[in-house]
């Protein structure tokens, strides 16, 4: 195998993708920057470009509103070919973007492009603090419930398939969204991707949220979807404790962040299901949503030692070629295609696997790297994959996929933040 070869072509995807400033998920499907895609692509940046990957989040933040939100998209440029684009999301700012936000990823990518040369980046760091603290305000004043992060559109957890959202779904009356047209169906087979009925629902929210102004007190009180991601619960307490890092390394008051941490921690309990695992809770009903998802394991990455989640993450890694599903294979509605159903995403595995790696579980943060490792070096840089066989699926020619070969996946990436 020719692993050189494979680093340049990770780099000439970055480059290719580059659309002066910011880099698309993929050309066609994704045509705008998506925010937590974003900071993959800063992350993979700055193992040989540090200038580029500060310039990927200066332009990412240029979206943030004035309330802190960072939001999922931002539209910098018109693009042919994404629904729903920046008519349908109607929010009254320049440059355009969505009205929901997505994973925080954020902190912890950006502490550790700060690291690669933190002489270059000093200036640039000082210059985000601010607007990473008002993000996290943002996070902590309209989402923190029980020391849960809450959801309102299964887009912000990036999983938007996912069964954890399953019964909150089929709780939302579909009627009366109209005729549209989907334009990821153009660019992808429609197995790979959600179905109408969840696109259908995923459009009722957006209308919904959009005629509450985006209000977000407004969203919590009338909101058809609020559900505590397990996922977004996790990123957000290891973003928050990169976040300290950095404000101690600034020498900023850190007392506040010190206290979102602690209830973070408290809330982390919140999310596990007495069947034995971690699982989002849809805070509509009070009730677990019974899905073990890749999220689930995020424990690790969030700080939290211990081995909970182990069994079941060796189980399923023994039961399918390539780990870790976003689903459980002994799931009924387990599907090696879907989306967030079934499939291995690199990404994901990617803040499994350094987790793994600094709670000390190393056999298997490596296996699972070199699991990763093997699917993108026989199959390409696609966004998704088979856990059976590996076969390629969704995107090709994929950002963060090809950021995470160079991060962590690939034999000379560093294989930590
Ligand atoms: N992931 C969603 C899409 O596929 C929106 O972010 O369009």
């Amino acid at each position: 195998m020719n692993f050189d070869k494979i680093d340049r072509e990770a780099r000439k995807i970055l480059r290719r993708n580059d659309r002066g400033g910011y880099t698309v998920p993929t050309a066609g499907l994704y045509p705008y920057q998506w925010n937590w895609d974003s900071c993959f692509a800063a992350w993979g940046f700055s193992t040989f470009d540090v200038k580029r990957a500060w310039f990927e989040i200066h332009t990412l933040f240029t979206g943030q509103w004035d309330n802190g939100m960072l939001p999922h998209i931002i539209f910098h440029k018109r693009a042919d070919g994404y629904f729903p684009g920046p008519d349908v999301w109607d929010v009254p700012r320049v440059p355009h973007t969505s009205g929901i936000s997505q994973p925080p990823v954020a902190a912890t990518m950006i502490r550790s492009i700060y690291e690669a040369d933190k002489r270059y980046g000093r200036v640039h760091m000082e210059l985000i603090y601010g607007r990473l603290v008002s993000w996290h305000r943002w996070f902590i004043k309209n989402r923190m419930e029980r020391g849960m992060i809450a959801i309102t559109h299964p887009w912000e957890s990036g999983r938007d398939n996912a069964r954890d959202w399953d019964k909150a779904m089929a709780n939302i009356d579909p009627t009366g969204v109209g005729e549209y047209h989907r334009r990821d169906t153009d660019h992808v087979d429609p197995e790979m991707r959600p179905k109408k009925e969840d696109y259908d629902r995923y459009l009722k929210i957006v209308y919904h949220n959009r005629d509450c102004g985006w209000n977000e007190e407004r969203i919590a009180k009338t909101g058809l979807f609020r559900v505590a991601d397990v996922g977004i619960t996790f990123i957000f307490l290891r973003a928050c404790r990169d976040l300290l890092h950095i404000a101690l390394e600034l020498d900023h008051e850190t007392a506040e962040i010190e206290g979102w941490i602690k209830d973070l921690e408290a809330g982390v309990e919140n999310h596990w299901n007495p069947k034995g695992f971690y699982d989002s809770v849809d805070l509509k009903t009070g009730e677990f949503t019974d899905s073990l998802s890749s999220a689930s394991f995020f424990e690790w990455y969030s700080g939290m030692s211990g081995d909970r989640m182990l069994g079941h993450l060796n189980r399923i890694l023994d039961e399918v070629k390539f780990g870790v599903p976003s689903n459980d294979p002994e799931d009924e509605h387990f599907n090696p295609k879907r989306y967030w159903r079934g499939p291995v995403w690199g990404m994901v595995n990617t803040l499994i696997g350094i987790g793994l790696d600094e709670q000390g579980h190393i056999k298997t943060a490596e296996r699972l790297r070199k699991e990763t490792q093997e699917l993108i070096a026989e199959h390409g840089f696609y966004e998704y994959f088979s856990p059976l066989d590996g076969a390629p699926e969704g995107g090709d020619v994929f950002t963060w996929t090809a950021a995470i070969w160079l991060t962590w996946a690939g034999p000379h990436a560093k294989g930590r933040f």
